[in-house]
């Protein structure tokens, strides 16, 4: 009997289609929107596989509803939705779809620089409301990105793809990961403490995955040490920034303003934030072009088509199942 594969919502395209050369492919729901919990568990029961999207909690209760599931296949490259100490201790496999996105969210993260530092948005709607009466000297004033220090908290593909952005604008590179990164130290980047690189950085940018060590990492006490003329970038995930915190630093001119792509409780944001002049506010689309997720489908879809033909999928998130 062809093996069962559940996505959980539709997803561009090579993805179904490769899945269904092999397996037999069922759709937890047909419209673009996240299943319910309740959706996912009575759809889940039968599926030897199942594929989810970042919008989906795969928790112990969605795995214990999923008997026969051997492999989660994660059409992103977090993979913070998932137990996946809860799917080791199954025996099930997680894979995520890393490398496929990293130009796509570096692209981002510096869209989101050049954004807060030349007040794009806020330029933009001086325009549509009539705002505009003439150049000015003093009028929009933003602040230089060319020859500033942009510190990368997080010294993975992604830091790595927007420092050799960094390069083009002669940036000082301050780095911070768990170990010295060869890639960084290339492009001139220097590894340093996250207090220093608080301390130094025009623009901090966070590119760490999510977990305890880095949830709230950057809460009050680090959004006090960064510059008050410094910006925060954020393109990782959400629960890194304390965004209650940072709301009050926006308002307070601790710091001078922030760019970010996602939020401690998506779709949700923090009080008061969307007041804050000085944040710039993406629905986070730092994956969100057409070649880019068709390419996280492909190899979501590929990680499933390798499992289901007897290979162990290229991109394993917990080796230690095997
Ligand atoms: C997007 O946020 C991803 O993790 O793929």
């Amino acid at each position: 009997m062809a093996a069962r594969v559940l996505i959980t919502r539709p997803i561009p395209e090579p993805g179904a289609s490769l899945i269904e050369r092999v397996a037999e492919v069922a759709m937890c729901v047909r419209e673009d929107r996240s299943p319910t919990r309740d959706e996912l568990i009575a759809a889940i029961a039968d599926a030897d596989i199942l594929l989810c999207l970042l919008t989906e909690t795969i928790d112990a209760e969605i795995l214990d509803a999923a008997p026969k599931c051997k492999l989660v296949a994660n059409m992103a490259v977090g993979y913070n939705n998932i137990d996946v100490a809860a799917a080791t201790r199954r025996g099930i496999i997680v894979t995520n779809t890393p490398g496929v996105l990293t130009e796509a969210t570096a692209d981002l993260t510096w869209a989101l620089i050049l954004a807060s530092a030349r007040r794009v948005v806020e330029g933009d709607e001086e325009m549509r409301t009539g705002r505009f009466h003439g150049w000015g000297p003093f009028y929009m004033l933003g602040v230089d990105v060319f020859g500033k220090t942009l510190g990368l908290v997080g010294p993975g593909r992604i830091a790595q793809a927007a420092a050799r952005r960094a390069v083009g604008f002669r940036m000082n590179l301050l780095y911070r990961g768990r170990k010295a990164s060869p890639e960084l130290e290339e492009l001139g980047a220097k590894h340093v403490e996250l207090d220093d690189l608080l301390r130094e950085s025009d623009f901090v940018s966070l590119h760490t995955p999510l977990n305890a060590e880095t949830r709230h990492l950057i809460d009050r006490r680090a959004l006090e040490l960064m510059k008050p003329t410094a910006y925060l970038i954020n393109t990782a995930r959400g629960p890194v920034v304390d965004e209650a915190a940072l709301v009050e630093a926006l308002k307070n001119g601790t710091i001078a303003g922030a760019g970010l792509d996602v939020y401690e409780d998506e779709p949700r944001i923090a009080e008061g934030l969307a007041a804050c002049p000085n944040a710039t506010l993406l629905p986070h689309l730092g994956s969100a072009t057409a070649e880019t997720r068709s390419a996280m489908a492909r190899i979501a879809a590929e990680n499933v088509v390798a499992f289901l033909t007897g290979s162990r999928p290229s991109n394993t998130v917990n080796p230690e199942v095997y």
